[in-house]
């Protein structure tokens, strides 16, 4: 028995201090790609909240709802049943048990998402998911999406807000879809910026305590090991 407790507590000395990392920004700035990479490296859940708003403009398009209506969203924004799987080497997400992964990435929810992203009533019940799962990571966890830093987590340990060039978002996503157009990619993400930063309710916005970082520049690794830095550092000070 004596050996149990030794173990646990010795576990517990040289484990890292549970950490909550925010990670907010517009499309493109390579959000998903460094929350995934440094929640693996440091051993943290991870979970990707414009997920969540995809996974229900998905059910609500599957579903007959008319999406320019926000009252007809909001009445049917509790009914579908969506879990988020937070391992970030292998991250999920389902739909009243259905894995919605590859669905929630079709142009048709991509150019949906920000209206439904929108009704209050949806962004309420998400809120209160995300918190929930963020609240039962043991180790911690890294949450991105637009307005973590700000609504979601205010209390995160850290708060890192990506930004890039237009340009350099749109040559990103534009290089992520086969066949995609430049001029027509950029001009779409400036319009969904337009819409997730002007909405009333929580809207895309960096936090005041929220760390910049322009990754226009950078290489993916170079992010990645920007913020694993930063998140070691607020680690060690806690
Ligand atoms: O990160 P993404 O492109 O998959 O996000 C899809 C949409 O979801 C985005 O246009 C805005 C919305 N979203 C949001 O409103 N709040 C979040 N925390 C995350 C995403």
């Amino acid at each position: 028995m004596s050996t149990t407790v030794e173990t646990v507590s010795a576990a517990a000395r040289t484990a890292p201090p549970a950490v909550i990392v925010a990670i907010d920004g517009p499309s493109g700035t390579g959000k998903s790609s460094t929350s995934k990479a440094v929640a693996a490296q440091l051993g943290l859940s991870y979970l990707d909240t414009g997920a969540q708003y995809r996974a229900i403009t998905w059910w609500m398009l599957n579903n007959g709802v008319d999406v320019g209506d926000p009252a007809e969203i909001a009445t049917a924004a509790a009914k579908p049943v969506i879990v988020s799987g937070t391992d970030p080497t292998a991250p999920t997400i389902t739909v009243d048990g259905e894995d919605a992964s590859g669905p929630i990435r079709t142009q048709e929810v991509t150019s949906k998402v920000s209206a439904v992203s929108a009704v209050p009533e949806v962004r309420t019940l998400i809120t209160g998911l995300q918190r929930s799962i963020a609240a039962g990571a043991e180790r911690g966890i890294v949450v991105e999406g637009r307005d973590i830093g700000t609504t979601v987590l205010p209390d995160a340990d850290i708060k890192i807000f990506l930004t890039a060039s237009p340009e350099a978002r749109a040559a990103r996503r534009s290089g992520e879809v086969k066949g995609s157009d430049l001029a027509a990619t950029k001009e779409a993400l400036i319009k969904r910026d337009a819409a997730d930063s002007g909405r009333k309710t929580s809207p895309l916005a960096k936090a005041a305590d929220a760390v910049e970082v322009d990754t226009t520049e950078l290489t993916l690794a170079q992010v990645i090991e920007c913020v694993v830095t930063l998140v070691g550092e607020k680690q060690a000070a806690k």
